[in-house]
């Protein structure tokens, strides 16, 4: 049996495939149960710092399966159908809190439940070329899976609406123009243009990133106040696991000035030991 999901470590970056080509990637619930071993496999080790999620072949995900994960899984009941959902909806709640930055890479086809992954992840990058759409009007179905609570997030009102409601696709580029995606290149420099961001994420403080990325989850839900005070502890928490770190980032900014925040990351291979 191949593995429905691929992964390889190479220069700190963590390669993650969805590796089911010939069904466009879809997501069937041995895909899932699969990713979510492989994610909590490599989330704390130590010889990668960012985590990228792509597709094998011309799709990203077709969404999910709509022969193995609906139709299957309803043949088995209600038991059947939300064990299926919470192996689905597990492994991108793992991924949008996962400990390391995350990066879709869209490839190519985006549809429906791939929206649940492509929001999880912290940035994503598309190809042009790539083609996203909320395709469940187009079956017969709203779309579930948190797919529009994602549309809701992050896409205009008129936008979300607009998507949901027609099922048009849209392209990378569109998709970029709505936000959706953070950009779009080409196909061709997809991978290089994501190795370049990897690479500006791997020269950051890991503790700092982690504390950052979900900062801007959580803070999104909450109140001005509520905000400032989670920071607050968020900031004092980070210090727990790193207290070395921002005072090196001050030190070699106001003391050896090697170095202008506002325009780099400091050189880390200079810290101490952690105190
Ligand atoms: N569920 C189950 N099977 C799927 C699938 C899905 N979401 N998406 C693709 N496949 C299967 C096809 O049934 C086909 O299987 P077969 O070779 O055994 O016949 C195979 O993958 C290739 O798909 P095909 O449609 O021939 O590829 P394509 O490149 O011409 O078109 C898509 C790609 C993505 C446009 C098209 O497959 C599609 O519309 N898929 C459904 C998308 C969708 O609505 N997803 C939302 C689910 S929430």
């Amino acid at each position: 049996m191949t593995d429905l999901v691929a992964c390889d470590i190479e220069d700190r970056i963590a390669w993650v495939r969805f590796n089911r080509p010939e069904k466009r990637n879809a997501m069937s619930p041995r895909l899932n149960r699969r990713m979510l071993e492989v994610l909590e496999e490599i989330e704390f080790r130590d010889d990668f710092g960012v985590l990228v999620l792509a597709g094998e072949g011309s799709a990203w995900s077709a969404g999910m399966d709509l022969q193995e994960y609906f139709r299957e899984t309803e043949a088995l009941g209600l038991e059947g159908v939300r064990k299926s959902q919470r192996e689905a909806y597990a492994w991108w709640k793992r991924l949008r809190w996962y400990q390391k930055p995350t990066i879709a890479m869209v490839n190519g086809w985006c549809f429906g439940g791939g929206y649940g992954p492509l929001f999880a992840c912290d940035l994503a990058i598309a190809a042009e070329e790539a083609k996203f759409g909320l395709s469940e009007i187009n079956w017969g179905i709203l779309p579930g899976g948190g797919a529009t609570k994602v549309a809701v997030e992050l896409l205009s009102f008129r936008d979300a609406m607009y998507h949901t409601l027609t099922g048009e696709m849209i392209d990378g580029r569109k998709a970029a123009e709505w936000r959706l995606v953070n950009e779009a290149v080409p196909l061709a420099r997809l991978r290089d243009r994501v190795v370049e961001i990897c690479r500006v994420l791997l020269e950051k403080n890991p503790v700092a990133l982690k504390a950052a990325k979900d900062a801007v989850r959580r803070v999104k839900e909450m109140t001005f106040d509520n905000a400032e005070d989670y920071l607050i502890r968020a900031q004092e928490a980070a210090n727990f696991f790193d207290n070395e770190g921002r005072k090196e980032g001050i030190r070699q900014f106001i003391d050896d000035k090697s170095y202008k925040p506002g325009l780099s990351a400091y050189d880390r291979s200079k810290q101490k030991a952690k105190g």
